[in-house]
Formats: C-alpha cells, sequence, structure tokens
C-alpha cells in the first residue's frame, strides 16, 4: 500500500554532495560545509535580484571597484553576502572576490579551513537594472600549507580546481556544480528553498548552431577572432546576452561558442581568470566540451595576479577545434 507523498525522493543539491562524500573514502565533509555556504549565499541573492526594484536595490553606489568599474548595490550587498558566508563556514583560508582589490587571508586558525575560494559575486551588473539574468560564478582550490595561506597559492594553474560552479539567476534560478566528475543542475524551489537536481549528468553537445561574441568590439577583433566570426555568422544564430553566466549557461544546454577575446582595446581580454574565466573554462570540460584562449588551452594558464584577466572561447568541442584552427593558420 503507496500512501500519499511515499513516492516522492527530491535530489537536493546537499543530498547529492554527501553522496558524493561517502564515495571518497579520505573526505571530511568540509567541501559539503563550504558548498552550503555557496548555497545560502545564492539563494539570497535570488531573492534579492526578484525584489530588488522594490526595495531600492537597483542603481550604483556611487564607488569603483579595482577594476575600474562603477559598482552597483546588488555587487556590494552580493559580495558581503558570499564573504561572510564563508568566513563563518570555518572552512576557507583564503578568498578572493571581483570586488575586493587584495585576496582576504582569515587570520583566525579557529575560523580557518583548507579551501580556497575566488568569486564573482553578482556578475552581469551591466544587466541588473533592466531585469536580465545575471548570476554568480565560484572556483574552488585546496591550499597548499593551511598554516600559511598567502597570495601567492593563488599563482597556479586551474587544472587544479576542485570545484566550481555558477548560479544563475533569470527565469529559473539554477546552480550548475562539477566536482571534477561531470557536471550536474540542481534548479531552486523557492516554496522550499532547496535546490533540487533537475538537470543530472550534463554533457554538452558536440557541435552547436549559435555564436555569442560582442560584435560591437569587431574593430578590435586579431585576425583570427575576425574571420572566425566571419565564417561562423554565414551558418550560425547570434545570441549574446553579456551576462557570462547566462551566456555559457545557454551555451551548455544548446551547445554552441561563446567568446570574449583580447583585443587591441582589451589587451588581455575583459574577463578573469580566476573567477570567471577558470570556473567556466572547468565545467565547460567537465561536460565535454572546450575552452582556449585561442592559442592556449584556458586552464592551462597560470596567473601572475588575482585581478588578471584572459581572452576566452569556450563551447562544444567541434566549435571550439574550428576557431582553433583559424589560429593556428595565422
Ligand atoms: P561583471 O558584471 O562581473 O563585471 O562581469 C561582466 C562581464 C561578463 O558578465 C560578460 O560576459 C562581459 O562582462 C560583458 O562585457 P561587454 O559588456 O563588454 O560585452
Ligand atoms: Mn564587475
Ligand atoms: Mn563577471
Ligand atoms: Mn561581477
Amino acid at each position: 500500500e503507496i500512501k500519499a507523498g511515499q513516492g516522492e525522493d527530491l535530489h537536493t543539491l546537499t543530498r547529492w554532495v554527501l553522496s558524493q562524500q561517502q564515495h571518497a573514502p579520505e573526505a571530511t565533509g568540509d567541501l559539503t560545509i563550504l558548498l552550503t555556504a555557496i548555497q545560502f549565499g545564492c539563494k539570497f541573492v535570488a531573492s534579492k535580484v526578484k525584489q530588488a526594484g522594490l526595495i531600492n536595490l537597483l542603481g550604483l553606489t556611487g564607488a569603483a571597484n579595482v577594476q575600474g568599474e562603477e559598482v552597483k548595490k546588488l555587487d556590494v550587498l552580493a559580495n558581503d553576502i558570499f564573504r561572510n558566508a564563508l568566513i563563518a563556514s570555518g572552512k576557507a583560508c583564503l578568498l578572493v572576490s571581483e570586488e575586493d582589490e587584495n585576496a582576504m587571508i582569515i587570520q583566525n586558525p579557529k575560523q580557518r579551513g583548507k579551501y580556497i575560494v575566488t568569486f564573482d559575486p553578482l556578475d552581469g551588473s551591466s544587466n541588473i537594472d533592466c531585469g536580465v539574468s545575471i548570476g554568480t560564478i565560484f572556483g574552488i582550490f585546496k591550499v597548499k600549507d593551511d598554516k600559511n595561506p598567502n597570495s601567492s597559492d593563488l599563482i597556479r594553474s586551474g587544472r587544479e580546481i576542485v570545484a566550481a560552479g555558477y548560479c544563475m539567476y533569470g527565469s529559473y534560478c539554477e546552480m550548475i556544480l562539477s566536482l571534477g566528475n561531470g557536471v550536474n543542475g540542481f534548479t531552486l524551489d523557492p516554496s522550499i528553498g532547496e535546490f533540487i537536481m533537475t538537470h543530472p549528468n550534463i554533457t554538452i553537445p558536440p557541435k552547436g548552431k549559435i555564436y555569442s561574441v560582442n560584435e560591437g568590439n569587431y574593430k578590435y577583433f586579431d585576425e583570427p577572432s575576425k574571420k572566425y566570426v566571419d565564417h561562423v555568422k554565414s551558418k550560425y544564430t547570434a545570441r549574446y546576452v553579456g551576462s557570462m553566466v547566462s551566456d555559457v549557461h545557454r551555451t551548455l544546454l544548446y551547445g554552441g561558442i561563446f567568446g570574449y577575446p583580447a583585443d587591441s582595446k582589451s589587451k588581455r581580454g575583459k574577463l578573469r581568470i580566476l573567477y570567471e574565466v577558470f570556473p567556466m573554462a572547468f565545467l565547460i570540460e567537465q561536460a565535454g566540451g572546450k575552452a582556449t584562449t585561442g592559442t592556449k588551452n584556458a586552464l592551462d594558464i597560470v596567473p601572475e595576479h588575482i585581478h588578471d584577466r584572459s581572452g576566452i572561447w569556450l563551447g562544444s568541442k567541434d566549435d571550439v577545434a574550428e576557431l582553433e584552427a583559424f589560429y593556428k593558420k595565422k
């Protein structure tokens, strides 16, 4: 006899992370706790984004950040909530945020854990005030020596990432996460405040029909990027949100290619290696796609400074291979 409700068996994000931990004999549960803090930050931001226009959260703060960008109120709120939640988790030792000039070292040994978290608290700031999808991006590394965490811990390639993800605040709110064995998607059910697995084992189509790039910068592109864009527009349709999270999310689900190449205006590209390029390159590779600067695998970059930038192209493996061929011809 089946009673009402007995057939329900929802896989929450926490349940899934715990199940992964059970497969790893050396696991301590620290990553589960760290991810709980990140989930909380995402739920908080998701709820504020919905109310933003009603509770005076739109618009600028009047300040500029280390990137030289005008800071929005939601950038600051999101940064504060993630920073505080991560510190309180007791599982982080070093935090790098787009909005903070310096890496933050957790000084109190009692609050210090073994993980480094790099994050873009609010991605797509230019889209906040018109209600277009935005997101949060994060990457997680293990510290080299937890007695002595310091910024030099971040001078390492993206191959050393242990987990990465993003949360998109769109027509629905979804967290995409990889712990290094595939990619899974969890949609926030706002009525219960839980992320529920909705997209298990995401794989990116090997080839797509969409290209996504800010063509307003075309005149600054180098020859291979120009030629590639000329080529791809003859066969594909264009989509460009201008929020990396949304453009990558669409690319992950539908296939195709997204790029923000280095150009003569942004010599080293626009997107930041530690909290935009690496996490997204990691997720795309984990889903069977590719990520490149044009000439080098994106995860093989080694940044020199925490806010360093790089050109990036990522997406379906055949589409990225085609782009790379334009760079090889050069
Ligand atoms: P952020 O809002 O975190 O500063 O990131 C903005 C990034 C990224 O989301 C997007 O892909 C890119 O900037 C868009 O840049 P353009 O407006 O130059 O196209
Ligand atoms: Mn910004
Ligand atoms: Mn961003
Ligand atoms: Mn941002």
